[in-house]
């Protein structure tokens, strides 16, 4: 996720840098710096890490400021190169502009610009922002920026900084946090509390639509229209590194909070009237509109959540869909023809297997579409089209956000597919844009009854999940996601495979969590439940809101909202992610770092 730090009061150069380097947790690809001097504005960035531009820097570091505005870049329009690296600057370069988010019509913003005359040098969205502010500033900055976000769509926090503008920076943001405070002497707004906390601990937290003016020692916010609004201040008692995770205590479990938002900025800009618009398969519909059979190639939490697409995509229409993990499939003697697409899924975009895959299907003439969460990454080079997930980076090692982010790339894809084909589901485009808000209260009210759950279960040493249909991947990720951080043994079936082999190992010491939802398949899963209740093991079941049919049955119920079934996948996923994190926490381990795991498997 990118970084932003800004200040106005009089400082050095080398404060920009020291508040980047409290960001870099967040992960990044490259950073920049942007201040004015004598009506000048100078910008430094380049791709890489922050040190990098403190380097690039030099003797600039010592030099007295005004103001300034700092950013870290995580790429999402536009690879990681110095040219699309923040600050981004209008056309006269005397306005300077961070920006986290998405401007989801950024296009067309150009396309209108550059038709007024504006030239663009960068292949980002934010660029626009600049060009913009430059295109409405009359002598009044915060009046310019204000007209600049009535024109966008999308998600963004931005710092707006003009050469010629001594006195005031401008911050504003929708749907992506930015922070403020002053501590008498100077104000600074940062995208969270990290680099301010050490100048001061009363913030405030923007709200959607509003913005902030800085000047020396005092900030006002105001509503999009201009109206100045009141300040709620907050007192942060967080330490620094407390501050790093938001407050939470793993990275694990703040990402698991970051769910609808990752949700949320997968579908931004994908959805029109109800139909999934996938800008990034251009030139490919006639190429998609003959595929008759689709290879989705991925390892470990990627590969389940190939799994789920299957599942849904035959849902919308019988299709041919094969999934397999890529260290297998890379030694496969597949058959690949014109009528053939390749999925590669792989949020680092660096799996070694999976590349080695795609190298395979490529040297057979076949076309691969990349799933990825790292813009510009080796998958993204050696694949023809890529659909990004827009997680932001993912920085504990068990994949959370990042798999429901895929997941819901991953279904709409299918949708774009089946809508090529001639299928239409606007309910079911509706549902997902629903979805962020249905997560959202889903983790907000089960986080406590999930913990109290997972506190009777942390004793034991074999768990096994068991689910059907489209959630039988999610028992597969559930096993994972409890192997992977509280290394106990964990195992995923299909819960119809129980009866061949499997339900010999459970008794009273081998718990059973199992996924009955109300789908069609509910009345299988009572029977599987009651099967292995009558082995004596203890059932963990997932059920919809209400169903007390299995009362007498189970143990303990983690309780879904009732759904429409496809989604379920993304609850069962949260569910099970919340119950391996707190059975892992209890047991006080290493969650955001599992020994013997990396995050990026670049080794064969
Ligand atoms: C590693 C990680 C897993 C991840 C897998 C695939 O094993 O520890 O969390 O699911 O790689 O990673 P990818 O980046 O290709 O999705």
């Amino acid at each position: 996720m990118c970084g932003i730090y800004g200040f106005i009061g009089g400082g050095k150069v080398e404060e920009l840098i020291n508040g980047l380097k409290k960001l870099e947790y967040r992960g990044y690809d490259s950073a920049g710096i942007a201040f004015a001097k004598n009506g000048e504005l100078f910008v430094e960035k380049h791709t890489g890490k922050v040190d990098q531009l403190r380097e690039h820097l030099n003797s600039d570091l010592s030099k007295r400021i005004n103001s300034g505005i700092a950013h870290t870049r995580w790429a999402s329009h536009g690879i990681p190169n110095d040219l699309n690296a923040h600050p981004q600057m209008d056309c006269q370069h005397k306005i300077a502009v961070v920006h986290n988010g998405i401007i989801e019509n950024y296009e067309q913003l150009k396309e209108t610009l550059k038709a007024e005359g504006h030239v663009f040098v960068s292949q980002t969205d934010t660029e626009v922002v600049a060009h913009l502010v430059e295109k409405y500033f009359n002598g009044d900055l915060l009046d310019a920026v204000r007209k600049a976000i009535l024109d966008l769509d999308g998600t963004y926090a931005i710092g707006v900084l003009h050469a010629d503008v001594k006195d005031e920076i401008i911050f504003a943001r929708r749907k992506s946090p930015l922070v403020v405070t002053a501590d008498g002497k100077r104000s600074y707004c940062a995208s969270d509390v990290t680099p301010l906390i050490s100048s001061s601990r009363d913030v405030v937290f923007l709200e959607d639509g509003q913005l902030a003016r800085l000047v020396a020692g005092e900030y006002e916010i105001f509503e999009s229209s201009g109206k100045s609004v009141a300040k709620t201040i907050q007192h942060i008692e967080w330490d620094e590194k407390a501050a790093e995770k938001g407050g939470y205590k793993h990275f694990m479990i703040k990402e698991i909070h970051e769910e609808p938002r990752v949700i949320s900025d997968a579908i931004t800009g994908r959805i029109s009237e109800k139909k999934v618009v996938l800008k990034e398969l251009k030139g490919w519909d006639n190429y998609l509109k003959n595929v008759n059979k689709i290879n989705v190639i991925a390892c470990g939490t990627s590969y389940h959540a190939g799994l789920i697409f299957k599942y849904f995509f035959e849902s919308l229409r019988p299709f041919n869909v094969e999934v397999e993990v890529s260290s297998e499939y890379r030694y496969r003697n597949v058959l690949i023809d014109e009528h053939t697409l390749t999925i590669a899924i792989s949020q680092s975009g660096e799996t070694a297997d999976t590349l080695e895959s795609v190298g395979l299907v490529k040297s057979r003439g076949g076309k691969v579409l990349a799933i990825s969460n790292v813009v510009g990454s080796t998958l993204t080079r050696e694949s023809e089209k890529t659909v990004y997930i827009n997680a932001g980076p993912e920085i504990s090692v068990a994949s959370t956000k990042a798999y429901i982010g895929q997941l819901t790339v991953l279904y709409l894809l299918a949708l774009y597919i089946d809508e090529l084909f001639g299928g239409n589901h606007p309910d079911i485009v509706e549902s997902l844009q629903k979805l962020p808000e249905i997560a959202d209260n889903f983790i907000i009210s089960s986080v406590e009854a999930i913990k109290e759950v997972a506190s009777k279960y942390v004793g034991y040493e074999n768990f096994m999940y068991i689910g059907r249909g489209i959630n039988y991947p999610s028992a597969l990720e559930g096993a994972l996601k409890l192997k992977e951080i509280s290394y106990t043994n964990a195992v995923g079936y299909q819960a119809g495979e129980l009866k061949h082999g499997p339900i010999a190992l459970l008794d009273e010491k081998f718990p059973v969590m199992a996924v009955a939802v109300n789908d069609q398949l509910y009345n299988k899963m009572m029977s599987n439940i009651l099967e292995t209740k009558a082995r004596n093991a203890h059932v963990v079941a997932v059920l919809t809101e209400g169903d007390l049919n299995l009362k007498e049955s189970i143990n303990d119920a983690i309780f879904l909202p009732k759904l429409p079934s496809y989604l379920y996948p993304f609850l069962v996923g949260t569910a099970f992610q919340l119950f391996a994190y707190h059975v892992a926490d209890a047991r006080d381990l290493n969650i955001d770092m599992p020994r013997n795991l990396a995050k990026s498997v670049t080794i064969e």
